[in-house]
């Protein structure tokens, strides 16, 4: 348990924030695919990720890891080529981490061996047909062990002589983590596998897939985005990744710095893909003074130094402030400290069509509501979102994260701007995404 009081000073200086989860997971992947050894810089050393290594290590990847100089976490994969893993000896366990699960399960799906994957109780209570779906009518044999849709999943394996098909597949929701696991068993399969979704969930698998040498096409569509992997089979080719920070860690502190009068705070080479970076947008709509400047990486993933001086938050001049559409995916994982700060703005905030944050580590919809109203904050759980009627007068009250390392990060960032004390009930859960976050909060505050 964390006690955290009330700050008095503004948050300033420089950050750099660790790098990207999702990048750091898909780098690990592609390169353990692809034939020759892959470097990869600036990787991020946390739960999460770590997960995904020793899965990887387990299918027979030899997997590197030092720092530099400077500190940054460097690892090197000894790729074996699309058909080099080897069958691993027992259950590979994906911990806390969606991502790792999914998108595994999209290569393993295509391997000539059989698989036993599961994770933490979160993982055994998230949804997994959303992929056994798409990978059966692949020609996946995958099965969810008691029948629930959930993990442990058991993958048997493609059948000696036999061969994954390509799908033309129409996600129903806008998940990166389908998408990628569709994507990846479409390099093994016959025929091209094109994947619709309803809008653009983040792209860093079809960026990093063409930098390694695949043929992917990628189109905007009326009705969304459509993806496509055409010559499956070619083999990938081992590269030099630099990840950039991850925008997602960055947001609790470009908060922190909206929330602290005199704040003035520098982010430093921060990943700003579009498909991402819709936390800037909204908050720039709320009256967040944001200027991105330094802007580098072009058509790969760019990233840029955030700059973040503190301005009243105004929301929105006229009826509520409403984040919807297909603003959503852009932003999915910023929604428990944007509502955090809602929570301050003197506005009604809606959030819809964000159904999706009930399946994420926790129910994240319930818990924001449960925590904001234990602040004093008044709002409402609504089936695809919540309704914020920011502006009250919050205090200290005991957080609950359900082991969620977004929400915990989210509250501690609340507390540092309301009277009392708060507690965070388990703050090693930051753990997944953000190892030292506490440490540079302390540093950015005192
Ligand atoms: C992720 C995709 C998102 C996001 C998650 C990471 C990824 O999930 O919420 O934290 O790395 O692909 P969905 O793709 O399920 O929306």
């Amino acid at each position: 348990m964390l006690k955290l009081q009330r700050i008095h000073t503004p948050i300033t200086g420089e950050l750099t924030v660790p790098g990207d989860k999702s990048i750091s997971h898909r780098a690990v992947m592609l390169s353990a695919l692809a034939d020759g050894t892959s470097e990869i810089t600036g990787f991020l050393n946390s739960g999460d990720c770590i997960a995904t290594v020793n899965c990887f290590r387990s299918l027979g990847i030899e997997i590197e890891e030092r720092r530099t100089v400077h500190g940054a976490h460097v690892v090197n994969v000894h790729g074996q080529g699309l058909y080099g893993f080897k069958k691993a000896a027992g259950t590979l366990y994906t911990g806390n981490s969606g991502t790792t699960t999914r998108l595994m399960a999209g290569i393993l799906a295509a391997q000539p061996f059989s698989s036993r994957v599961t994770g933490d109780a979160s993982i055994e209570n998230r949804p997994m047909m959303r992929i056994i779906d798409p990978l059966t009518k692949m020609g996946a044999r995958i099965k969810s062990e008691h029948d629930n849709g959930c993990c442990p999943l058991l993958f048997d394996g493609v059948a000696p002589g036999d061969m994954l098909t390509g799908i033309n597949y129409h996600n129903p929701v806008a998940s990166a983590q389908v998408k990628s696991a569709i994507l990846l068993s479409g390099l093994y399969a016959e025929g091209d596998t094109i994947v619709h979704e309803p809008a653009p969930s983040r792209n860093h698998t079809e960026v990093m897939l063409r930098a390694f040498g695949a043929d992917i096409r990628h189109e905007r569509t009326h009705a969304g985005t459509t993806t496509s992997i055409l010559h499956p089979g070619d083999p990938l080719r081992a590269m030099k990744i630099t990840i950039p920070g991850d925008i997602s860690s960055a947001a609790f502190f470009i908060a922190a710095a909206c929330l602290l009068p005199d704040s003035d705070l520098l982010l430093k080479r921060v990943g700003i893909n579009e498909t991402r970076s819709g936390i800037l947008t909204v908050l720039k709509q709320m009256g967040a003074d944001i200027t991105v400047t330094n802007e580098k990486g072009g058509a790969s993933e760019p990233y840029a130094d955030i700059r973040v001086r503190y301005a009243e938050l105004h929301g929105s001049p006229s009826g509520p402030f409403t984040i919807a559409g297909k603003l959503v995916p852009t932003l999915i994982d910023e929604l428990p400290i944007i509502a955090v700060l809602a929570a301050f703005v003197p506005c009604i905030t809606v959030i819809q069509n964000a159904e999706e944050l009930r399946v994420k580590e926790t129910d994240r919809i319930a818990a924001i509501c449960e925590n904001l109203t234990a602040m004093g904050c008044n709002v409402d759980d609504i089936k695809d979102g919540m309704v914020i009627y920011g502006g009250d007068k919050l205090h200290g009250a005991n957080i609950k994260t359900y082991g969620d390392h977004r929400i915990a990060m989210a509250f501690a960032i609340a507390a540092l701007a309301v009277d009392g004390e708060t507690t965070i009930d388990d703050e090693t859960c930051v753990n997944i995404s953000y190892p030292r976050f506490f440490e540079t909060l302390t540093r950015l505050t005192t």
